[in-house]
């Protein structure tokens, strides 16, 4: 095994009865790092997570943490935390004693008990609220009390499943630059559930795409942003615009559109609406909607290659719905996919 490899999953397959959920998956993560698990629902985020804490027995494949195989492991073994979505606090209980749960389970008390707990509830920041009774709290303390109480176990990995999804916008952006910071700060290595892509690429030193129980693609945030391989992660990173290739021409709604350029190797070409020239340009389209975004508005056309959505400068003039206009897509401003679904 590699040193890079912290936690691996190696072709690990997980079913519910005889509903495969994860199929052969893959995975390699380093110590330390930030990881955000993203995919649509129901693409098995939830579950692998799951296998992972011990909570869901692995029908194929292996887990391996720090070099030793957890796949059978009891999960109260395995030094795994996990976080749930709906925090899973005890209400009669204080902030303290929320913390002070699994390291008395384990036979701890007295001061050594008293200084990791207070450590642990210093670093999200609620000291002040030590002696509080959690239902007293609000959304986003609650979830740093639920955080206090897996980080205190020491765990070699932190899983956070949609911890975010609960809280409102001003709060989300809180936690999740709360979250970056103590994740740098103690080192500890994360993997964090999300279906929000800009929560991913805000916060991840890798993401991994999920799509029907595997991996669709691993990378930097950047490369997913800016690289997707496929359609299925471009149209999730805001790649509005998709035409598959064939025989060197693009697959359109009417007549091929060859393209002598297209990067060799490639299956899709996929613009952002940026990415597309608006007001000339080889093509002609109708306007379908315009919605303005402050700096920008953005164009729906009805076009005989199919749906186009270009972003222009708000600063242009409007054109009307039912106008025409003239658009083009070039290829030196779009992605090319290596799979074109
Ligand atoms: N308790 C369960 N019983 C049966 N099927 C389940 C159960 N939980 C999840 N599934 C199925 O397993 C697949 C993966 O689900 P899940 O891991 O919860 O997805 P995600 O967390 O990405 O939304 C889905 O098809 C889902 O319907
Ligand atoms: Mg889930």
């Amino acid at each position: 095994m590699s040193d890079m490899s912290f936690l691996r999953l190696d072709g690990l397959t997980l079913a519910y009865g005889k509903t495969p959920a994860v199929e052969g998956l893959n995975l390699d993560i380093h110590r330390g790092e930030l990881i955000a698990l993203l995919g649509p629902s129901g693409c098995g985020k939830t579950t692998t997570m799951r296998a992972i804490a011990g909570l869901m027995p692995v029908r194929a494949g292996q887990i391996t943490l720090d070099g030793r195989d957890i796949t059978r492991v009891a999960a109260n073994r395995r030094e795994v935390g996990l976080v749930f979505q709906s925090y899973a606090l005890f209400p009669h209980l204080t902030v303290f004693e929320n913390v002070a749960f699994g390291l008395r389970l384990k036979g701890m008390s007295g001061k050594a008990l008293e200084d990791k707990v207070m450590a642990a509830i210093a670093s999200v920041g609620l000291t002040p609220f030590a002696q509080r009774k959690t239902p007293d709290m609000s959304g986003g303390q609650q979830q740093r009390v639920a955080l206090a109480r897996s980080m205190v176990m020491e765990p070699k990995v932190l899983m956070l499943d949609e911890p975010l999804s609960n809280l409102d916008a001003r709060l989300r952006l809180e936690m999740r630059t709360e979250l970056q910071r103590v994740q740098k700060k103690t080192g500890l290595t994360m993997i964090f559930v999300t279906h929000d892509q800009i929560e991913a690429l805000a916060l991840a030193d890798r993401i991994v795409v999920m799509r029907n129980g595997a991996i669709e693609q691993i990378g930097t945030p950047e490369d997913i942003y800016n690289r997707p391989e496929s359609a299925f992660v471009a149209d999730f990173v805001g790649f509005e615009t998709i035409f598959a290739l064939k025989d060197g021409a693009m697959v359109t709604k009417g007549e091929p559109v060859p393209v002598p350029d297209a990067p060799a190797g490639a299956a899709a070409l996929a613009w952002r609406p940026r990415a597309v020239t608006f007001g000339e340009g080889r093509f002609e389209g109708t306007v379908l909607s315009s919605s303005f975004a402050g700096s920008a508005r953005e164009y729906l056309l009805d076009t005989p290659l199919g749906p186009v959505k270009a972003e222009v400068d708000a600063a242009l003039p409007a054109h009307d719905l039912g106008a025409t206009v003239r658009f083009d897509l070039p290829v030196a401003t779009a992605a090319a996919l290596r799979r074109a679904e």
